[in-house]
């Protein structure tokens, strides 16, 4: 349920993500009346600054949003808290928030949820968690961490049992915002509230499972943050393995229980097999790339990743899940596109197309169906037609922005589409061989295209649906 009130703490205030991001996602949220009745947003970041300073910085994002700076905007609900926050500085945040909740709890007469958002790079994650310990600001409070959380399979082990040093794990809200999207967010319910997909959902009609985010963007403009990490690290064992999981996951007991939904993905994500990074792997990186400024002449990172993925379990044993992404590739688009076996029977053997249910992720999301009819006309030939959904036509619906979601959930304390411990743990084992010595050589791909050529067999006996 959403408090009475609450106190949004926004570390790295200053920040590029901040503005881009989190602070129209804050607005989308109020605008659309899910914000608790009674709130404050606290800024928080390194810079000297007052709070119309702040403000004026909120006003500037509001301004290249998408919704605008509201109608008769008050910025009073906006503090500032400056000079930066560690456990050996405590800086201004004590201080102004210790002042903002005697205000709320006068206003609303309830104490107010504190919801600390993490907006800053991970290097700084430890610091400020260990702040909010030092100062006593982790009590009873929600923790909103960006991603990446962790590098590696250690590098994941060491942040998290810093974080459980200071908090449990139902006040630890971790973002990936693929799980806030309003296509990702649908597969359940296509699911299991609909006969006609809920019965095909496994090996005994589906094929293949691909889940494809081609992105046609250059990485110029983060070079330096995309020569240490590349697609894999970026991309796969982050959004493409929270989707697959997403995907996998047995029907949990209690669709509205976050903890049963949450044991449900987990254990999808835990039947993920390690991948074999010879056999399943293809690594790619665009012609050009080591001519941008930042990057060195001999880098080997990736900037395409095509992988094969195998999720031990009852229901997709022998399936497997095909999951791409890559820079500077033909086109931009997120798509999951279920393969259905050819059909037995009369038609057998006849259809020269595979039939799809195919769900868009992108944007406000849409499904569409690949399925086989007569040609129109006298013959009996057959075509491949499609059939779509777009969700944002859904009479009665609004879609919203997957960190608004995100945001709202975190709100009412939900924590149903945030990753867990357990589940990044197993995301990063599965993951874990393509950071060893084992990794291969990412090959060669024209910008513009769908990447290297191996990346194809990886879909044999089918083809990547999207592409030539
Ligand atoms: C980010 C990655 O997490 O997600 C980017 O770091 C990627 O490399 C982006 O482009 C994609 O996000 P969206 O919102 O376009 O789906």
């Amino acid at each position: 349920a959403l408090p009475e009130s609450v106190v949004v703490v926004l570390f790295g205030a200053t920040g590029d993500l901040a503005s881009r991001m989190v602070l129209p996602a804050l607005h989308e949220v109020h605008d659309r009346g899910l914000m608790p009745a009674h709130w404050r947003l606290v800024g928080c970041a390194t810079d000297v600054l007052d709070d119309d300073g702040f403000r004026d910085l909120v006003r500037a994002s509001l301004e290249r949003s998408e919704l605008g700076v509201p109608a008769g905007w008050d910025p009073s609900a906006v503090r500032y808290a400056g000079g930066g926050f560690t456990a050996e500085d405590s800086g201004e945040l004590p201080t102004v928030l210790a002042q903002v909740r005697e205000e709320l709890r006068d206003t609303a007469g309830t104490e107010p949820v504190v919801l600390h958002f993490l907006a800053v790079p991970p290097v700084a994650f430890a610091a400020i968690t260990k702040g909010l310990g030092a100062h006593g600001l982790a009590d009873g409070a929600r923790v909103v961490f960006e991603k990446p959380y962790g590098t590696s399979a250690e590098s994941f082990k060491e942040l998290d049992a810093l974080v459980k040093e200071v908090l449990t794990e139902d006040q630890v809200f971790r973002i990936d915002h693929f799980l806030g999207k309003e296509g990702v967010q649908t597969i359940y319910v296509l699911r299991f509230a609909n006969q006609l997909f809920g019965s095909e959902w496994s090996r005994a009609s589906i094929d293949q499972v691909q889940i494809d985010v081609p992105e046609d963007l250059d990485v110029a403009n983060r070079a330096t943050f995309y020569e240490a990490t590349g697609a894999a690290l970026d991309m796969l064992v982050t959004h493409l393995f929270q989707v697959a999981g997403q995907v996998a996951m047995e029907p949990p007991a209690d669709l509205r229980d976050p903890e049963s939904v949450i044991a449900a993905r987990e254990a999808a994500l835990r039947a993920f097999r390690p991948l074999d990074p010879v056999e399943d792997v293809v690594l790619g990186q665009f012609e050009g790339y080591t001519d941008i400024e930042g990057v060195p002449s001999d880098s080997v990172q990736d900037t395409f990743v095509a992988a094969r993925l195998w999720v031990d379990t009852e229901r997709w044993r022998g399936v497997p899940f095909l999951l791409r992404t890559g820079k500077r590739m033909a086109r931009k688009t997120q798509r999951i596109t279920l393969v259905l076996k050819p059909p037995f029977g009369p038609l057998a053997g006849e259809l020269s197309e595979p039939n799809t249910i195919e769900i868009c992720f992108a944007g406000d999301g849409e499904i569409r169906l690949g399925i086989t009819v007569k040609t129109p006309g006298p013959d009996l030939t057959f075509s491949p037609g499609k059939a779509v959904l777009e969700l944002d036509d859904v009479p009665g619906g609004e879609p919203i922005s997957p960190y608004a979601s995100l945001i709202h959930d975190a709100l009412i304390g939900d924590r149903s589409l945030f990753t867990t411990a357990e589940g990044l743990r197993a995301a990063f084992a599965a993951f874990a061989p393509l950071q060893g010595e084992a990794r291969p050589q990412p090959e060669p791909y024209a910008p513009g295209t769908w990447g290297p050529a191996a990346a194809h067999r990886l879909a044999a006996p089918h083809r990547w649906m999207l592409g030539e």
